[in-house]
């Protein structure tokens, strides 16, 4: 009995001891933790803080680069804007250098030209007042049939007069629509329609002057062009010289083949790109390869004297160039010819 009861308070003291010794345990455990845990919430500050560090200075080194990048773009972008004002200036010379030069071999032309039907208007004149004279003569000398016939030399005189006259009044009004090119105001326009009034106005006008005139004209419309920016009455003219030139050009082609030949006339638009396409085509006399490249100089005629000027293409030339578009022609001697006008679609 008595050994029982050591034992019972043996076995107290030592699960007492045991209990102390694993609580020890579990205390030493639970410090050794603690103690791991803010070692590392310190290492992880350190880095953190090693972190930061380096943002800043990543920060530090990007602000420094963005402002030398800014300054850099903005070196260039006064560099371009210097280059951009350059090649303005450089344009506008170019301009004026092309305008002087197609003004130097206008006002050459010009001279040529008006110096023609003057020398005929200043001999005819001498000429006449010869024959004045020759009539007073003849009337004085009571001579009516003489007195007739210097009469009727005079009346052809002055008929040669008025036409070399004519003839200088058309070079001078050519000269004139020359340089009004520039002027108008640029509407947005029915391009369609201004082609079809104009090969109209070109026919009637023909038909008018010779009544056994006749072509077919044929239409080929792009009915999806907007309305274009352009200046309608310069365009009109520009549409009715190449249409007159057609009709001019079948014109000289009947006479020569007679009824077997069918002329025609035909116009056609077209989109292309941001671009609109006016074509013009006949199939009239052609054009010789050999005066292909001068038909857009000023005063460049194949037409007899008094029959045109030969600023048609080049007032046309210039007033497509001033839209900012261009004219080039394709022809086969013989089998007609095709101008086809390029026109910005938009401004
Ligand atoms: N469709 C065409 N067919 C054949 N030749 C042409 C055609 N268009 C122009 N030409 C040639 O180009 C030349 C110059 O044409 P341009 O329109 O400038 O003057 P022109 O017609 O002779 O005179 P104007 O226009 O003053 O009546 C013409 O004389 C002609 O030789
Ligand atoms: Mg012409």
């Amino acid at each position: 009995m008595q050994l029982l009861e050591i034992s019972l308070e043996y076995r107290v003291i030592v699960g007492i001891s045991a209990m102390v010794l694993l609580f020890t345990g579990f205390l030493i455990v639970f410090v050794v933790s603690q103690r791991k845990k803010l070692q590392y919430h310190k290492d992880l500050n350190a880095l953190n803080e090693e972190k930061r560090q380096t943002l800043t200075q990543q920060n530090v080194l990007l602000e420094q680069r963005v402002e030398e990048r800014t300054t850099e773009l903005m070196f260039q972008k006064n560099e371009l804007q210097k280059s951009l004002h350059e090649l303005s200036r450089a344009q506008l010379l170019l301009i004026q250098k092309e305008k002087m030069a197609s003004l130097g071999e206008l006002t050459a032309g010009i001279a040529h030209e008006i110096q023609n039907p003057l020398n005929f208007v200043n001999n005819f004149a001498d000429v006449t007042i010869e024959l004045v004279n020759e009539l007073c003569e003849e009337l004085r000398n009571n001579d009516p049939e003489e007195a007739m016939a210097a009469a009727d030399d005079i009346r052809q005189n002055l008929e040669k007069i008025i036409q070399h006259g004519k003839r200088a009044d058309s070079i001078v009004k050519g000269m004139l629509e020359h340089s009004r090119v520039d002027t108008g105001q640029k509407e947005l326009t029915d391009i369609n329609k201004l082609a079809a009034e104009s090969l109209r106005l070109s026919y009637n006008g023909f038909c008018a002057k010779d009544t056994t005139f006749s072509a077919s004209r044929e239409t080929a419309f792009d009915e999806h062009i907007d309305q274009i920016p352009i200046v309608p009455q310069a365009l009109k003219r520009v549409l009715f010289n190449l249409f007159n030139n057609a009709f001019y050009a079948i014109q000289q082609k009947k006479q020569k083949l007679g009824e077997d030949y069918k002329p025609f006339v035909s116009v056609a638009t077209k989109k292309d790109g941001d671009n609109v396409l006016i074509i013009v085509t006949d199939n009239g006399i052609g054009i010789s390869p050999n005066i292909l490249q001068k038909i857009f100089q000023p005063f460049f005629t194949t037409k007899a004297a008094g029959e045109g000027t030969g600023l048609g293409l080049s007032i046309s030339y210039d007033i497509i160039k001033s839209h900012e578009g261009h004219i080039k022609v394709e022809s086969v001697e013989g089998e007609g010819a095709s101008f086809v006008i390029t026109l910005p679609g938009q401004i």
